[in-house]
């Protein structure tokens, strides 16, 4: 495993590859790995012949107020972790490489940006959206992995590699969760205990929905499932804010409000709960 730090290193080896026909597979990152990055590793690891992880905390994505200066970092670990997963090379540059001065080149990807996540962190979806797009250039790889843990984020970045005309298959990959239901996140390690237990009922929420409407045939407005899942949540005491929990159509995202009609379509249902200032999203795709 070869840790490179320069975008033109990174892109000499990924031409060479290009030509010896070699199959390159890629896992966009901001480290402090944990299982959830290993299934989109190991999927990259099946399909290609060299595998690409960028570990890289996007200080653009982050809000003036979020937590980038406390974003959990730990190199050591992450590259024994990526050389046990099988990964042949890290990208791992500094901020200047990737925003050297002057820099001002942007993507907005619009429309889908401005709800849910985009409405409470503004610009975060062009950091990501940007950051991106950047990471794609310089490994150029033939398929990228994401999460479905950020299931906006991946839409996101559908839209962009299908608009922006990028030659790079985009592949989503299922959340990966603790045995309580709580969804793997780096930011877990600020989780204190009591808090830990609460955050699985993130987990208890969405499920309670998918019962709902895949068992029980629930057919109604969606504001009953929004109330009875709020009072579950806020049941728990760490719980410290609500920022949505939200019913859309996993494509489009555009927002669904009663299911009467809805068949055929994958509905995303995504949360945002705050416990203190930590701030967790989960979500879940009911097919109907
Ligand atoms: P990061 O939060 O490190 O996540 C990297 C990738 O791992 C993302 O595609 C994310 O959706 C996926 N992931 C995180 N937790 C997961 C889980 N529990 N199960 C499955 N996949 C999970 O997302 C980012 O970094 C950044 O925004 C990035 C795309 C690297 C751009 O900076």
């Amino acid at each position: 495993m070869k840790i490179l730090h320069t975008a033109i290193s990174a892109q000499k080896i990924s031409l060479g590859l290009r030509k010896k026909n070699k199959i390159i597979g890629f896992v966009p990152t901001m480290g402090y790995l944990h299982e959830g990055h290993l299934s989109l590793i190991k999927t990259a690891r099946k399909k290609a012949d060299t595998v690409f992880v960028s570990i890289f905390v996007n200080p653009l994505q982050f809000g003036p107020q979020e937590d980038l200066a406390k974003y959990p970092r730990d190199f050591k670990r992450d590259e024994k972790f990526c050389r046990e997963a099988g990964v042949n090379f890290i990208f791992y540059p500094n901020v200047k490489e990737m925003y050297p001065e002057n820099y001002s080149t942007y993507v907005n990807v619009e429309n889908i940006t401005e709800k849910l996540e985009g409405e409470i962190r503004p610009d975060h979806f062009r950091g990501v959206a940007t950051v991106v797009l950047k990471l794609l250039n310089i490994v150029q790889p033939h398929f990228a992995v994401f999460g479905q843990k950020d299931a906006q984020q991946a839409c996101v970045i559908k839209k962009m590699v299908e608009d922006l005309n990028v030659n790079t298959k985009i592949i989503v990959c299922p959340t990966v969760r603790e045995k309580g239901g709580l969804a793997m996140s780096s930011r877990n390690t600020y989780l204190s205990l009591e808090q830990r237990k609460d955050a699985a009922y993130l987990f208890k929420a969405l499920e309670y929905a998918k019962r709902k409407i895949q068992t029980e045939n629930y057919n109604r407005d969606i504001d009953f499932l929004k109330s009875q899942m709020t009072k579950l949540i806020k049941s728990r005491s760490t719980v410290t804010k609500i920022d949505y929990i939200s019913f859309n159509d996993n494509r489009t995202l555009a927002e669904i409000d009663s299911l009467k009609n809805i068949e055929n379509k994958e509905i995303l249902v995504s949360l945002a709960v705050r416990f203190s200032n930590l701030r967790l999203i989960d979500n879940i795709i009911i097919k109907r």
